[in-house]
């Protein structure tokens, strides 16, 4: 059988993109030819940051990572999968709880899809507890987020807050 190449997307928000999310898709470029980032807008969720800032900030990590590209989409994520001839969807489990986010949205998603498949990674020992959540609240209190998230995006959540004060003051 020629060899064809295996294209991963790693699809989220990414409202921050965390070290945890660099990690997950560096682990998917070690294991997959290409990987997509694929970023949308989650319907259930209110973002801190237009898809736009978000894109950007992705663009700047993933820039020198070889195979790694990124791009935003919306509506269904196995239609975009079947647009770009992607053979497996990657997501980052860190608990039993992630798990249970995970599975139905897997399962319908093979439903829609079953040439699609979902592959569940492990984050790194150290960033098991990051998510854009947390991250999201202690940089909204002032706490610190350099060791949490990538440089780029601790700049430009320092430039956010820093408007919200003056916005505030
Ligand atoms: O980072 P998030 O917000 O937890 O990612 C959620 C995501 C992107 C995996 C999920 O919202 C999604 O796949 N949305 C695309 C729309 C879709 O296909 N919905 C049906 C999937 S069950």
């Amino acid at each position: 059988m020629p060899h064809s190449s295996r294209l991963a997307i790693v699809p989220g928000s990414f409202d921050p993109l965390t070290n945890g999310h660099v990690d997950l898709v560096h682990r998917a470029a070690g294991l997959f030819d290409r990987v997509i980032v694929a970023l949308l807008v989650n319907a259930g969720k209110q973002p801190l940051f237009s898809l736009a800032e978000r894109e950007a900030m992705a663009r700047a990590v993933f820039a020198d990572v070889p195979g790694v590209e990124v791009d935003a989409f919306d509506g269904l994520l196995v239609e975009y999968a079947r647009r770009r001839g992607a053979h497996a969807v990657v997501r980052g489990v860190q608990s039993a709880a992630d798990l249970d986010y995970e599975a139905p949205m897997a399962r319908m998603n093979r439903h829609l899809a079953s040439s699609v498949d979902t592959v569940f990674l492990l984050p790194s020992e150290g960033l098991g507890f990051i998510s854009s959540r947390l991250v999201k609240e202690v940089a909204g209190l002032g706490g610190a987020i350099d060791a949490l998230v990538p440089p780029a995006v601790a700049a430009r959540m320092a430039e956010r807050s820093a408007r919200t004060r003056t916005l505030k003051a």
